[in-house]
């Protein structure tokens, strides 16, 4: 497989299935023996810059470059010159030239793409408008610890046709795996990203689908997967999506479609009561703890794969 040493991290789109599958081995490897990578990344930075909060993204990205050797500056646009109107392209080549790889949440997608085009080390996209890969790296590894394949499984995912929606279908698309996004008419996926995915999903044999209908899309399904309703950017219309995003819940009678043992999977921040209710969430088919972890083995994986030769 061709490495991905120096590479950006945007979207899964970017790889082959087998590049995939290697980041995948390695997020296991890494899970399994951490102290074998203690000294990979010594003397490495990571910038990593948020322009969204973030719990989960930046505790697992700081701890994991810690765990790795390395070290990770937490970059704010509040305190940044960024924040004040510094170009992104200035940004981008002044910190190329002092860390080793940029990690960057931001609302558009292009900023990222910006970035990237500007930086000369690698840049990740720790969340945008458009795509979650890392998220997506933690999930298929969650997926694959419980149901030791990927390629053939069902997932389906209810709700916003949203970023982890585009990322999930991209993941599907790399790994094999058949990916529904059931979603109200008028909150769908985006159709550019979902035909990318489609012709991506050509090489794998996995198959794509889209639903308006959530009893009939989970049926059978081995995992059931949900975002909130209103993500960062979209709060102001949280009211009227809930009138929208009403029999989109998942709930038991819901889940109770999909198979006996089912995988559920969030990304969280979740809204209990919202997109699912407390006894699926917290519920013993709920995996969203193991995800949670899975996103620092599966992040260090990232970093060890484009910062160094492994
Ligand atoms: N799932 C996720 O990206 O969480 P944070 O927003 O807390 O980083
Ligand atoms: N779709 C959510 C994901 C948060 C991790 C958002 O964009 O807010």
């Amino acid at each position: 497989t061709a490495p991905i040493t120096g590479h950006d991290f945007l979207t899964l789109l970017d790889f082959t299935p087998a590049q995939i599958d290697d980041l995948l081995a390695l997020a296991l490897k890494v899970k399994q023996e951490p102290e074998q990578f203690a000294e990979a990344l010594k003397g490495k930075s990571l910038g990593m810059i948020f322009e969204n909060a973030s719990t989960r993204t930046r505790v697992s990205f700081e701890v994991g470059m810690t765990q790795l050797g390395g070290h990770a500056l937490f970059l704010s646009p509040r305190d940044m010159q960024i924040g004040r109107g510094e170009p992104i392209k200035d940004t981008a080549n002044v910190l190329s030239r002092y860390v080793n790889a940029i990690m960057i949440r931001t609302n558009s997608h292009e900023t990222v793409e910006q970035l990237a085009e500007h930086a000369s080390v690698p840049v990740i996209n720790a969340l945008t408008d458009a795509y979650h890969p890392c998220q997506a790296m933690a999930d298929l590894l969650t997926v694959y610890e419980q149901k030791k394949t990927l390629k053939g499984l069902k997932l389906v995912y209810v709700g916003d046709g949203n970023n982890v929606a585009h990322s999930l279908l991209a993941a599907g698309a790399k790994t094999g795996m058949d990916v529904t996004v059931a979603s109200p008419a008028g909150y769908e996926v985006d159709q550019a990203i979902f035909e990318k995915a489609v012709a991506a999903a050509k090489e794998t044999g996995a198959v794509l689908t889209q639903s308006n209908q959530p009893e009939e899309a989970v049926k059978d399904a081995d995992v059931i997967y949900t975002d909130v309703w209103a993500s960062m950017g979209f709060e102001a219309e949280q009211q009227e999506r809930e009138q929208h995003f009403a029999g989109f819940q998942v709930n038991e009678q819901l889940a109770s479609l999909a198979k006996a043992d089912y995988q559920f999977l969030h990304c969280l921040p979740a809204h209990r009561g919202e997109e699912v209710t407390a006894e699926v969430i917290d519920g013993n088919r709920s995996f969203i703890y193991d995800q949670v972890e899975n996103r620092l083995h599966a992040q260090k994986a990232i970093l060890l794969s484009l910062l160094t030769t492994i």
